[in-house]
């Protein structure tokens, strides 16, 4: 098991933030004496559903997914112009394989996905079928102005041990001749070029190992250290997610798939803890309510496995009215059901300390992009800015604090479509 002491944390973050070969070596000396749990070259007993994380990650004491602590997403471009050829796909699927048979399935071995984008299907000359819910990024608030990320493929890679996300990444470009002992026999660099790397961490301790010196925290180091998240609260309750059933796509050809909204959302702290106490942080995190019934202590935990927000949404304009302010979560589950009362988004995120600045890498499933635009829409509570003290951006949830700077719209076909699917969900392989 990952030696979970301060040090060797903080030594891990920074080598996955600082990524290469370099970092990967400097790990790898220092990597706990645990073998990393070996994957399958039986690859039928893995699911057809890449999203499928939740039975494999570690929970918490009330059964809520915990996403695994250490995180590298890498945008990928296809290196040649027009469709995808048979031997790219096959190369591509075979580095994957290398992925498979090194590391077990789960929070202690690695978990991972890959995502296309709009632009990605746009090579093709036919279009996707109509009901795959897949539009290229746009802006989704009035005061955003994001970038959008529009490479080809998404990988993201996670797991509980950093030097995994580490050594897999090498892995994938091939930078190392084995994974977790297992050959490196092929790899992606002459499909795929590398256009951007970001990563990340989450879990109790590492916001608050993260927080000194980070552009976006506040002096003081205000982040409790128990907190898995900068703002010092959890996310993630297992009645407000939605079920990798709710959000898996079940008919055409992607079926078994899902969607992925990428967002990345920089966050300026200094007022959230300078200027705020907990009543209001409370108050503007989940609801006015939940800060009058003192429901919420500490970091959270008391919650349990639900943030006890369905009982707040009706109440919302009454809440601006009487309290001035609304609740971030209160504003968000307005969109976030369907007429039975599913939960519609699975929201996975984790922070960031890219660049020496505080953001969120905030990746949402769902079985349609525009359920997550519905869901931001409702977020962004611009139909409350008509009480005096609700601006766009004050007394609106969390709106004041954090700043969408990348957004990107991903396909994450099943697995067996998962290396350079066509519109049509095929993945001819040459050799086949
Ligand atoms: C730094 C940024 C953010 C933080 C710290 C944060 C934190 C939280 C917390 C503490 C909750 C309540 C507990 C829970 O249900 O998980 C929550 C709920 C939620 N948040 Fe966020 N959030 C952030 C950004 C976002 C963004 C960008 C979205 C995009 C739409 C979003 C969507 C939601 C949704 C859908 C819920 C669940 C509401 C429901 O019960 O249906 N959050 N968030």
């Amino acid at each position: 098991m990952f030696d979970g002491s301060p040090s060797r944390r903080a030594f891990l973050k920074a080598a996955v933030a600082a990524g290469g070969a370099a970092a990967l070596s400097a790990c790898l000396d220092r990597a706990p004496d645990d073998p990393v749990p070996a994957g399958t070259a039986e690859f039928d007993t893995l699911p057809d559903r890449q999203h499928a994380w939740n039975d494999v990650c570690a929970t918490d004491d009330h059964g809520n997914v915990e996403v695994p602590h250490h995180q590298i997403l890498l945008y990928l471009d296809l290196s040649s112009d027009g469709p995808p050829t048979e031997d790219q796909r096959a190369t591509t699927e075979q580095a994957f394989h290398v992925l498979d048979r090194a590391y077990e399935r789960s929070h202690e071995g690695l978990l991972w996905s890959v995502g296309y984008s709009p632009r990605y299907f746009q090579r093709f000359d036919e279009s996707l079928p109509e009901r795959v819910d897949l539009p290229e990024p746009r802006a989704l608030s009035p005061f955003e102005t994001p970038d959008f990320d529009r490479q080809d493929a998404l990988v993201h890679l996670a797991s509980d041990r950093a030097d995994v996300v580490l050594e897999a990444e090498q892995a994938l470009l091939g930078e190392v001749d084995e994974a977790n002992g297992v050959a490196v026999d092929t790899d992606l660099s002459g499909v795929f070029s590398v256009d951007d790397r970001r990563t990340g961490f989450v879990g109790a301790g590492l916001p608050a190992k993260h927080q000194s010196d980070l552009n976006g925290i506040p002096d003081g180091n205000p982040v409790p250290k128990q907190s898995p998240l900068f703002m010092g609260f959890k996310a993630g309750f297992a009645k407000n997610q939605a079920t990798e059933d709710y959000v898996t796509i079940d008919e055409g050809p992607f079926a078994g798939g899902t969607t992925k909204h990428m967002a990345n959302l920089r966050q300026r702290l200094k007022d959230w803890y300078d200027e705020e106490d907990q009543y209001h942080r409370i108050m503007k995190l989940f609801s006015p309510g939940h800060a009058e019934q003192g429901l919420v202590e500490g970091i959270g935990d008391n919650l349990g496995d639900d943030s006890g927000i369905d009982a707040m949404v009706d109440r919302i304009r009454e809440d601006a009215e009487s309290f001035g302010h609304v609740g971030h979560a209160q504003k968000a589950a307005r969109a976030n059901r369907d007429d039975e009362g599913n939960v519609k988004l699975l929201r996975r995120h984790f922070e960031s300390a890219d660049d020496d600045v505080a953001s969120l890498h905030f990746p949402s499933l769902q079985r349609g992009i525009s359920d997550f635009e519905a869901v931001r829409e409702a977020m962004n509570g611009t139909d409350l800015t008509d009480v005096p003290t609700v601006r766009q951006r004050v007394n609106n949830g969390i709106l004041e604090y954090i700043f969408a700077k990348h957004r990107g719209n991903f396909l994450v076909p099943p697995r067996r479509l998962r290396a350079l699917p066509t519109v049509t969900g095929d993945a001819p392989m040459s050799g086949e």
